[in-house]
């Protein structure tokens, strides 16, 4: 049995904080709205130019820094985004060309908000067949470039930033004792697209098109679908829910964090929070989360981690691992 063992974790922020006070002079909203409806207090905006793949490169070299590796060993890199530099080539080879890794492949995979949870699944998969030794999984996002900016129910919630990690194989593993991504699942459902999408594309619109979310029917949905999704991953693995260390969750909003746990019996300190300083970074928002507990030396080897994410499409998804 080969498993997928984390090496490293990186992340990177745009330098700007705009804050709810600055977002209460451009829409009618305030501070205490937003804090008491989300958790957000502030989030980063990336720099005029700056790109998705500037901000992924800065977080994959931060990952390779800290598995102590050179481009070149990579043998793949899968990029989560749904706020690509362009609609072709994927921004995953912008960041191949960036760390100058000239061997391997790369590409993108799209599933939003739980993109870094699909990405990391896909890469463990190439690994665990044995296409791929060591691999790149990063989430990252420029949402401030598809919100409309004079939509409060939507603009108020999402930030940018990037988050990446480091994954090498590890031969002769068996046993759920054993370092490294235990098990995964992921969910789509194609049937709620009204509900949270993006009302431009090239073939659809030829236009980049801005974020529409109906947000009181996609809260409905996150919690029981996220703790379905953490049940099943748990399931046959031989840990239960009290065996988990720290839950490293998609940070869309406090209140579904919160939710999530409760339904759970799962203790909200053991939830990795970072929404209150980054809102939602999409499919950045678990690398993110996983790079500062990892950074802080909340997350120890060792220990079982669950990943969770959900987001458009609906997608929805779990990984659980041992540090
Ligand atoms: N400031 C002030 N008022 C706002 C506001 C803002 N930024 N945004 C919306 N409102 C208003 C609404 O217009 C509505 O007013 P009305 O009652 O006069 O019509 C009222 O607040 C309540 O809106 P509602 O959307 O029902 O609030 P809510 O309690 O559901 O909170 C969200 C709104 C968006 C914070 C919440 O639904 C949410 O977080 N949903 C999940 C979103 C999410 O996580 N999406 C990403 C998944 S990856």
């Amino acid at each position: 049995m080969r498993r997928s063992v984390f090496a490293g974790v990186g992340a990177y922020l745009p330098e700007r904080v705009m804050t709810n006070a600055e977002l209460a002079r451009m829409v009618d909203t305030s501070d205490e709205w937003i804090v008491e409806r989300s958790g957000i207090r502030e989030r980063r905006i990336a720099a005029a130019g700056e790109k998705t793949s500037d901000l992924a490169l800065k977080a994959a070299q931060a990952a390779l820094d800290q598995a102590g590796l050179e481009a070149d060993a990579l043998d793949l890199i899968v990029l989560a985004t749904a706020t690509p530099d362009e609609t072709f080539p994927a921004t995953a080879c912008a960041v191949q060309a960036g760390l100058g890794m000239s061997r391997g492949f790369a590409f993108d995979v799209q599933a939003v908000c739980s993109g870094f949870v699909f990405a990391l699944a896909t890469a463990d998969n190439f690994i665990k067949a044995g296409q791929a030794d060591t691999a790149l999984v990063i989430g990252a996002e420029t949402f401030s470039r598809i919100l409309d900016w004079k939509d409060r129910g939507t603009c108020v919630l999402f930030g940018d930033g990037a988050g990446a990690t480091v994954l090498r194989a590890q031969d002769g593993a068996g046993t759920a004792a054993d370092r490294g991504i235990l098990k995964t699942a992921l969910h789509s459902d194609g049937s709620k697209h009204d509900l949270l999408y993006v009302d431009g594309g090239p073939s659809a619109t030829g236009t980049v098109g801005q974020l529409r979310m109906q947000g009181r029917e996609v809260f409905k949905h996150a919690v029981g679908n996220l703790s379905a999704v953490v049940g099943e991953t748990l399931a046959g693995t031989g840990l239960g829910v009290q065996d988990i260390d720290w839950v490293v969750p998609h940070q869309a909003n406090l209140r579904i964090l919160d939710g999530t746990a409760r339904k759970l019996g799962l203790p909200r300190e053991k939830m990795v929070v970072t929404v209150d300083r980054h809102g939602n970074t999409s499919a950045a928002s678990v690398p993110l989360a996983l790079a500062e507990a990892v950074g802080d030396g909340r997350i120890q080897p060792g220990q079982v981690v669950m990943m969770e994410a959900m987001g458009g499409g609906f997608t929805w998804g779990a990984a659980l691992a041992r540090w």
